[in-house]
Protein backbone atom coordinates (compact mmCIF):
# COMPACT_ATOMS: atom_id res chain seq x y z
CA UNK A 1 0.00 0.00 0.00
CA UNK A 2 1.44 2.88 -1.33
CA UNK A 3 2.00 6.20 1.60
CA UNK A 4 0.72 9.75 0.47
CA UNK A 5 0.12 12.90 1.12
CA UNK A 6 -3.44 13.64 0.83
CA UNK A 7 -3.96 17.41 0.74
CA UNK A 8 -7.38 18.41 2.71
CA UNK A 9 -8.88 21.28 0.20
CA UNK A 10 -11.05 22.98 2.60
CA UNK A 11 -12.65 25.27 0.22
CA UNK A 12 -15.85 26.34 -0.07
CA UNK A 13 -16.18 26.85 -4.08
CA UNK A 14 -15.09 25.42 -7.54
CA UNK A 15 -13.02 28.55 -8.45
CA UNK A 16 -11.21 28.42 -4.83
CA UNK A 17 -9.94 24.77 -5.41
CA UNK A 18 -9.36 24.62 -9.06
CA UNK A 19 -7.19 28.25 -8.95
CA UNK A 20 -5.31 26.18 -6.30
CA UNK A 21 -4.79 23.03 -8.01
CA UNK A 22 -3.48 24.97 -10.64
CA UNK A 23 -0.42 25.47 -9.09
CA UNK A 24 0.36 22.11 -9.25
CA UNK A 25 2.06 22.00 -12.73
CA UNK A 26 4.15 18.83 -11.66
CA UNK A 27 3.04 15.87 -8.93
CA UNK A 28 -0.70 16.06 -8.88
CA UNK A 29 -1.30 15.58 -5.12
CA UNK A 30 -3.81 12.99 -3.26
CA UNK A 31 -6.54 15.07 -2.81
CA UNK A 32 -9.59 15.22 0.66
CA UNK A 33 -13.16 16.71 -0.47
CA UNK A 34 -14.93 17.36 2.54
CA UNK A 35 -18.69 17.66 3.31
CA UNK A 36 -18.19 21.85 2.32
CA UNK A 37 -16.70 21.75 -0.98
CA UNK A 38 -18.54 19.00 -1.64
CA UNK A 39 -21.80 19.95 -0.86
CA UNK A 40 -21.09 23.60 -2.28
CA UNK A 41 -19.94 22.14 -5.68
CA UNK A 42 -22.13 19.24 -6.02
CA UNK A 43 -20.65 15.62 -7.08
CA UNK A 44 -19.41 17.55 -10.72
CA UNK A 45 -16.41 18.98 -8.92
CA UNK A 46 -15.10 15.38 -7.88
CA UNK A 47 -15.46 14.25 -11.57
CA UNK A 48 -13.40 17.09 -12.80
CA UNK A 49 -11.04 17.23 -10.08
CA UNK A 50 -10.54 13.56 -10.88
CA UNK A 51 -10.44 14.31 -14.72
CA UNK A 52 -7.40 16.70 -13.76
CA UNK A 53 -5.42 13.57 -12.57
CA UNK A 54 -5.31 13.63 -8.85
CA UNK A 55 -6.35 10.56 -6.65
CA UNK A 56 -9.41 11.74 -4.27
CA UNK A 57 -10.53 10.76 -0.61
CA UNK A 58 -14.24 11.75 -0.08
CA UNK A 59 -14.58 12.37 3.55
CA UNK A 60 -18.26 12.58 3.78
CA UNK A 61 -18.51 10.48 6.71
CA UNK A 62 -21.77 8.12 5.95
CA UNK A 63 -23.54 7.35 8.77
CA UNK A 64 -27.57 5.56 8.54
CA UNK A 65 -29.16 2.80 8.06
CA UNK A 66 -27.44 0.15 6.24
CA UNK A 67 -29.34 -0.06 3.48
CA UNK A 68 -29.33 3.73 2.58
CA UNK A 69 -25.65 3.54 3.24
CA UNK A 70 -25.06 0.75 0.66
CA UNK A 71 -27.18 2.23 -1.78
CA UNK A 72 -25.00 5.98 -1.16
CA UNK A 73 -21.95 4.75 -1.49
CA UNK A 74 -22.65 3.02 -4.43
CA UNK A 75 -23.54 6.44 -6.35
CA UNK A 76 -20.14 7.57 -4.63
CA UNK A 77 -18.44 4.47 -6.20
CA UNK A 78 -19.68 5.60 -9.77
CA UNK A 79 -17.64 8.79 -9.29
CA UNK A 80 -14.54 6.93 -9.21
CA UNK A 81 -13.23 8.00 -5.94
CA UNK A 82 -10.12 6.23 -4.59
CA UNK A 83 -10.86 6.42 -0.96
CA UNK A 84 -13.89 7.62 1.04
CA UNK A 85 -15.73 7.28 4.62
CA UNK A 86 -18.05 6.10 7.16
CA UNK A 87 -18.54 6.46 11.16
CA UNK A 88 -17.95 3.20 12.79
CA UNK A 89 -20.17 4.10 15.59
CA UNK A 90 -23.21 3.13 12.30
CA UNK A 91 -22.19 -0.77 13.10
CA UNK A 92 -20.21 -3.84 11.82
CA UNK A 93 -23.46 -4.41 9.42
CA UNK A 94 -23.89 -0.73 8.36
CA UNK A 95 -19.78 -1.03 8.27
CA UNK A 96 -20.39 -4.41 5.39
CA UNK A 97 -23.75 -2.85 3.67
CA UNK A 98 -21.37 -0.22 2.81
CA UNK A 99 -18.62 -2.39 1.30
CA UNK A 100 -21.38 -3.88 -0.77
CA UNK A 101 -22.15 -0.68 -2.56
CA UNK A 102 -19.04 0.32 -3.26
CA UNK A 103 -18.69 -3.06 -5.01
CA UNK A 104 -18.17 -1.90 -8.83
CA UNK A 105 -19.55 -4.17 -11.76
CA UNK A 106 -15.47 -5.23 -12.61
CA UNK A 107 -15.00 -6.16 -9.03
CA UNK A 108 -12.63 -2.71 -8.08
CA UNK A 109 -13.52 -0.45 -5.03
CA UNK A 110 -12.48 2.51 -3.59
CA UNK A 111 -10.33 1.74 -0.02
CA UNK A 112 -13.23 2.44 2.30
CA UNK A 113 -11.92 4.07 5.69
CA UNK A 114 -13.69 4.51 9.41
CA UNK A 115 -14.12 7.32 11.27
CA UNK A 116 -13.93 6.11 15.34
CA UNK A 117 -14.45 8.58 17.36
CA UNK A 118 -13.90 12.36 16.60
CA UNK A 119 -11.62 13.78 18.25
CA UNK A 120 -13.83 16.56 19.26
CA UNK A 121 -15.25 14.33 21.39
CA UNK A 122 -13.80 13.80 24.74
CA UNK A 123 -14.06 11.94 27.38
CA UNK A 124 -16.51 13.77 29.81
CA UNK A 125 -19.19 14.54 26.35
CA UNK A 126 -18.90 10.71 25.58
CA UNK A 127 -19.61 10.03 28.93
CA UNK A 128 -22.44 12.11 29.54
CA UNK A 129 -23.82 12.93 25.65
CA UNK A 130 -23.31 9.09 24.69
CA UNK A 131 -23.36 7.01 27.59
CA UNK A 132 -20.07 5.52 26.48
CA UNK A 133 -18.72 4.63 29.79
CA UNK A 134 -15.22 2.78 28.73
CA UNK A 135 -12.11 5.15 28.19
CA UNK A 136 -11.92 6.64 24.96
CA UNK A 137 -8.73 4.89 24.13
CA UNK A 138 -10.46 1.81 24.50
CA UNK A 139 -13.60 3.02 22.46
CA UNK A 140 -11.04 4.21 19.24
CA UNK A 141 -9.85 0.59 19.25
CA UNK A 142 -12.74 -1.08 19.12
CA UNK A 143 -14.41 0.91 17.20
CA UNK A 144 -11.20 -0.25 14.81
CA UNK A 145 -11.20 -3.42 15.55
CA UNK A 146 -14.92 -3.47 14.48
CA UNK A 147 -13.90 -1.70 11.32
CA UNK A 148 -10.97 -4.67 10.52
CA UNK A 149 -14.16 -7.17 11.63
CA UNK A 150 -16.64 -5.99 8.49
CA UNK A 151 -13.78 -6.07 6.04
CA UNK A 152 -12.84 -2.47 5.95
CA UNK A 153 -9.60 -1.33 4.66
CA UNK A 154 -8.51 0.97 7.76
CA UNK A 155 -9.58 4.24 9.72
CA UNK A 156 -8.82 7.30 10.19
CA UNK A 157 -6.88 8.63 13.70
CA UNK A 158 -4.66 10.95 15.35
CA UNK A 159 -0.98 10.20 14.40
CA UNK A 160 -0.51 9.22 18.15
CA UNK A 161 -2.88 5.73 17.87
CA UNK A 162 -1.33 4.55 14.56
CA UNK A 163 1.10 2.75 16.45
CA UNK A 164 -1.76 1.22 18.37
CA UNK A 165 -4.12 0.71 15.25
CA UNK A 166 -1.72 -1.46 13.44
CA UNK A 167 -0.81 -3.58 16.61
CA UNK A 168 -4.16 -4.46 17.01
CA UNK A 169 -5.72 -4.72 13.46
CA UNK A 170 -2.27 -5.58 11.47
CA UNK A 171 0.20 -3.90 9.44
CA UNK A 172 -1.77 -4.32 6.39
CA UNK A 173 -4.82 -2.12 8.28
CA UNK A 174 -4.52 1.10 7.17
CA UNK A 175 -4.12 4.95 9.24
CA UNK A 176 -5.15 7.90 7.90
CA UNK A 177 -3.95 10.63 10.16
CA UNK A 178 -4.31 14.46 10.07
CA UNK A 179 -3.13 16.73 13.02
CA UNK A 180 0.40 17.56 10.71
CA UNK A 181 2.51 20.36 11.14
CA UNK A 182 5.70 21.46 10.44
CA UNK A 183 8.32 21.78 13.14
CA UNK A 184 8.51 25.49 12.10
CA UNK A 185 4.95 26.17 11.77
CA UNK A 186 2.06 27.25 13.37
CA UNK A 187 0.13 24.38 14.28
CA UNK A 188 -3.77 26.46 14.68
CA UNK A 189 -6.51 24.65 16.83
CA UNK A 190 -4.72 21.02 16.41
CA UNK A 191 -3.72 19.91 19.40
CA UNK A 192 -1.65 17.21 19.17
CA UNK A 193 0.41 17.37 15.99
CA UNK A 194 3.49 15.64 14.53
CA UNK A 195 5.48 16.40 11.32
CA UNK A 196 5.28 14.28 8.27
CA UNK A 197 8.86 13.03 9.37
CA UNK A 198 7.29 12.14 12.58
CA UNK A 199 4.24 10.36 11.20
CA UNK A 200 6.18 8.43 8.72
CA UNK A 201 7.99 7.32 11.99
CA UNK A 202 5.07 5.72 13.56
CA UNK A 203 4.06 4.38 10.36
CA UNK A 204 0.95 6.16 9.30
CA UNK A 205 0.27 4.97 5.87
CA UNK A 206 -1.35 8.52 4.76
CA UNK A 207 -1.34 11.68 6.22
CA UNK A 208 -4.25 14.05 5.49
CA UNK A 209 -2.45 18.13 5.38
CA UNK A 210 -4.85 21.01 5.10
CA UNK A 211 -3.32 24.78 5.92
CA UNK A 212 0.14 24.20 6.53
CA UNK A 213 -0.18 23.62 2.56
CA UNK A 214 -3.37 25.58 1.35
CA UNK A 215 -2.67 28.75 3.30
CA UNK A 216 1.32 28.57 2.78
CA UNK A 217 3.06 31.18 0.62
CA UNK A 218 4.61 28.46 -1.42
CA UNK A 219 1.58 25.85 -1.15
CA UNK A 220 3.73 23.36 -4.01
CA UNK A 221 7.04 23.97 -2.04
CA UNK A 222 5.17 23.15 1.27
CA UNK A 223 3.59 20.13 -0.15
CA UNK A 224 7.16 18.54 -1.76
CA UNK A 225 8.39 19.08 1.83
CA UNK A 226 5.68 17.35 3.31
CA UNK A 227 6.51 14.58 0.50
CA UNK A 228 10.17 14.93 1.15
CA UNK A 229 9.89 14.21 5.07
CA UNK A 230 6.86 11.62 4.63
CA UNK A 231 7.36 9.57 1.43
CA UNK A 232 10.62 9.78 -0.44
O1 LIG B 1 -5.76 22.35 8.11
P1 LIG B 1 -5.52 21.03 8.81
O2 LIG B 1 -4.19 20.39 8.45
O3 LIG B 1 -5.73 21.12 10.30
O4 LIG B 1 -6.65 20.09 8.21
C1 LIG B 1 -6.83 18.78 8.65
C2 LIG B 1 -7.98 18.13 7.92
O5 LIG B 1 -8.23 16.87 8.53
C3 LIG B 1 -9.28 18.90 7.98
O6 LIG B 1 -9.98 18.66 6.74
C4 LIG B 1 -10.00 18.29 9.15
O7 LIG B 1 -11.39 18.39 9.05
C5 LIG B 1 -9.55 16.83 9.06
N1 LIG B 1 -9.59 16.09 10.31
C6 LIG B 1 -8.90 16.48 11.45
N2 LIG B 1 -8.99 15.72 12.60
C7 LIG B 1 -9.72 14.62 12.62
C8 LIG B 1 -10.42 14.20 11.49
C9 LIG B 1 -10.33 14.98 10.33
O8 LIG B 1 -8.21 17.48 11.45
N3 LIG B 1 -9.75 13.89 13.72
Amino acid sequence: MGKDVIIACDFNSKEEVMSFLDKFTGRKPYVKIGMELFYAAGPDIVKEIKARGHKIFLDLKLHDIPNTVKKSMAVLSKLDVDMCNLHASGTIAMMEAALEGLMRPDGTRPLLIAVTQLTSTSQERMESDLLIKEPIEEVVMHYAHNAKLAGLDGVVCSPREATAVHNKCGREFLTVTPGVRFADGDIGDQVRVMTPAQAREIGSDYIVVGRPITAAADPVAAYERCVAEFVD
